[in-house]
């Protein structure tokens, strides 16, 4: 089975399966959380060495105060509960979005996690957090203005993103039943498979996951090229 080397999540759907039972939105993140780290650990199993969770979007700041500070806690919180786990099972995990305006507390935890994590080479995880697909173009166009450049290559840009060592997404999936990209990964999805499904968020299961691994594997990419 052909096993994407790299995984993109839009992890939608977790307002809404917390109101469906009749709890309050940042239950179902609690459990959204739980089923990240879970994800994680599936992803090692299957041989996949990134993947990238969409946390917190550069739009998410519109949300309720509550509900933002509720988000970057429980980031806090949950990943100092695996750091333990992460550093015995060989997990790098990175942080890319504009990280500079988060608030302080967060923006030193995400450097503490990247050195503590940064010699592990099994998984890498990247959270997404104050991501926003348009305001990376921007920053790495505006880094090369910057250096005074006046032409600029493809591979130009993808020196300037956030992670530039970071391959191209194999299978982006976006749960909760949209079917859109919400600003992730622009520059990066040019040839990334897609994967769509209704279950929201904390429902998704291992046996959801490897049936989409199973479909990816089915899939023919030419990247543009004809089957010889
Ligand atoms: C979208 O669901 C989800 C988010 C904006 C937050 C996702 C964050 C987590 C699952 C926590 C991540 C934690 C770690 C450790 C990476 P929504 O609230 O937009 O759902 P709705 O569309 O049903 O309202």
């Amino acid at each position: 089975m052909s096993i994407p080397s790299h995984i993109a999540i839009i992890m939608d759907g977790n307002g809404r399966w917390a109101e469906k039972r009749g709890l309050e939105r940042i239950e179902g993140h609690r459990i959204g959380a739980e089923v990240a780290d879970a994800v994680s650990q599936w992803c090692a199993d299957s041989g996949i060495k990134y993947v990238t969770l969409y946390a917190f979007s550069t739009e998410n700041w519109k949300r309720p105060r509550h509900e933002v500070n509720y988000l970057f806690e429980l980031m806090l919180m949950y990943i100092t509960s695996q750091l333990e786990r992460m550093l015995k099972e060989e997990v790098r995990m990175r942080f890319m979005g504009r990280l500079n305006e988060l608030p302080e507390k967060l923006l030193d935890f995400t450097r503490y996690i990247e050195e503590k994590t940064r010699n592990c080479s099994k998984l890498n995880v990247i959270v997404a957090l104050n991501y926003g697909g348009r305001a990376e173009l921007l920053d790495a166009v505006t880094s090369l203005i910057r250096k005074g450049r006046s032409e600029i290559t493809e591979s130009d840009i993808s020196s300037c993103l956030y992670i530039p060592d970071l391959p191209e997404p194999d299978l982006i999936i976006r749960t909760s039943g949209e079917r859109r990209l919400s600003n992730f990964l622009l520059w990066q999805c040019s040839y990334s498979e897609f994967f769509f499904t209704d279950t929201l968020w904390p429902d998704f299961s291992k046996k959801e996951f490897l049936s989409i691994l199973e479909d990816y594997s089915k899939r023919k990419r030419r990247f543009g090229a004809v089957d010889i």
